[in-house]
């Protein structure tokens, strides 16, 4: 089977590096790719969200599968393009259409398919543009903190935690009122806030059936000990300690399924991969989030620990047949570093030459924002390199995932050198 993936991130490499290892999966494309992908995969150099160039590549590279990898091209409708022309609608697609996409690219969509479908998630309240007035009243009779959301996708900026009402008035109003992310914060949710901690879990869904994949925690903030701006993710660990059977069990019954169910109800066809990100509140799970793909870094410690064929599972998905289906994980750890450029999530410089590139049996290096220039690797992205170490236990894959990373050198190299601590003082004290 002939296989395209759409993306250029650690994400995308994980999944090209993972398919590889399929008998089921005979040509392998990326677009566009990176350095990384370039190594296992043919890169085809169209952009994410050009449909008519996806769909003839798809044509002349006689693809099968086609697995989408970030929310843009998902939010702007690549399945409900390829089902709209005869010569593409054979193709299958692992990514819901338009409207299933909108659990990701719409907070306000998302929060009401939570509350019909009695999924656990924090109250809130939509306001619009024209709304100013009435939410600032609104916020009188809130506690701090307040969350505050975009309604629309703002890469990953669009949340606003306000630590006094003052602040939140002003957030919603330049939000509201001066388009701080354009279009997205048309429409802004105030929320009640959840105190907990939080990590994600991933299911791969046929509309029908599902699996469920390995949890992880992704570390969202530039700094140390969770400090300093959002980025897309600083590293990520898989398992997650907290998260016993008891707290999955929860997760699968009070999330998944109903999730699951409501769209069936609602008749939202959902082929694809559903990433919650979930709080965990004295041991009861609320949804903070729902995106419609998988997570970046997060792939990078998913994907190693699934023993199963992914080409057969992804296939099973997005033909409607996982009933039945069953998912081998392994029970390893496993932890990635993100490599960054200095700057980053701010202006960052490109073009600087990668060296200490290595690998070895127990950790992978993942490419994210990386180009080939003449015989060299060079930074092409805020985050560069993403390195995935595994081991029986967390400090294990937490020291092989730093030793793979400590040769490697570019002019501004940045990276968190606390990934999983957290978990393994939680570890200690559990
Ligand atoms: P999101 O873009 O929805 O993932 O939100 C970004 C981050 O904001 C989340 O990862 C949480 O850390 C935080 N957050 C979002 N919603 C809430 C909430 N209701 N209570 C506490 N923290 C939240
Ligand atoms: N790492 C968070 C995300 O992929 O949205």
């Amino acid at each position: 089977m002939n296989i395209l993936i759409i993306g250029s991130g650690g994400r995308e490499h994980a999944f090209a590096w993972k398919l590889r290892e399929s008998p089921l999966c005979t040509n392998l494309f990326v677009a566009p790719g990176n350095a990384g992908t370039a190594l296992l995969a043919e890169n085809v150099n169209i952009a994410v969200d050009d449909f008519d160039k996806l769909g003839s590549l798809c044509l002349e590279k006689k693809i099968e599968l086609i697995i989408v990898g970030p929310e843009v091209p998902l939010v702007a409708g690549v399945r409900d393009y390829f089902e709209s022309h005869t010569s593409l609608k054979h193709i299958f697609i692992v990514g819901p259409g338009k409207e299933g996409a909108q659990l990701e690219g719409s907070k306000d969509f998302s929060k009401q398919f939570m509350l019909r479908n009695g999924v656990p998630t924090a109250n809130a309240r939509t306001f619009q543009a024209h709304e100013l007035h009435e939410s600032l009243k609104y916020l009188d009779t809130c506690h701090p903190p307040i969350v505050l959301k975009a309604d629309g996708l703002a890469a990953g900026k669009g949340v606003i935690i306000s630590t006094t009402i003052d602040e939140a008035k002003r957030e919603i109003t330049e939000m509201l009122e001066q388009k701080k992310f354009g279009n997205a914060s048309s429409k802004v949710l105030i929320e009640e806030f959840l105190d907990g901690i939080e990590l994600s879990v991933f299911v791969l869904t046929d509309g029908e059936h599902y699996v469920v994949l390995p949890e992880a925690k992704d570390y969202k903030r530039i700094g140390e000990n969770d400090t300093g701006l959002n980025t897309g993710g600083m590293g990520a660990v898989s398992p997650v300690v907290f998260a016993n059977h008891t707290f999955l069990k929860k997760v699968e019954d009070k999330v998944i399924k109903p999730t699951i169910a409501g769209l069936k109800k609602e008749g939202i066809q959902y082929k694809g991969f559903i990433f919650i990100g979930l709080m965990n509140v004295k041991g009861e799970p609320y949804v903070i989030e729902y995106n419609a793909r998988m997570g970046d870094p997060e792939t990078e410690v998913v994907l190693p620990r699934i023993q199963s064929d992914l080409a057969e599972l992804l296939l099973a998905a997005a033909k409607g047949e996982l009933k039945n289906k069953q998912i081998t994980i392994s029970p390893e750890y496993a932890v990635t570093v993100v490599l960054a450029s200095g700057g980053y999530p701010e202006s960052f410089k490109k073009g600087n030459v990668i060296s200490g590139l290595t690998s070895n049996r127990k950790s992978t290096v993942f490419h994210a924002g990386t180009r080939k220039e003449s015989e060299a690797i060079v930074t092409n992205g805020g985050r560069v390199l993403t390195v995935t170490g595994k081991g029986k236990n967390l400090t294990e894959a937490i020291t092989n995932a730093y030793e793979l990373v400590s040769p490697i050198q570019w002019d501004g190299i940045y990276y968190r050198k606390d990934i999983g601590q957290d978990l393994l003082r939680l570890e200690a004290n559990a």
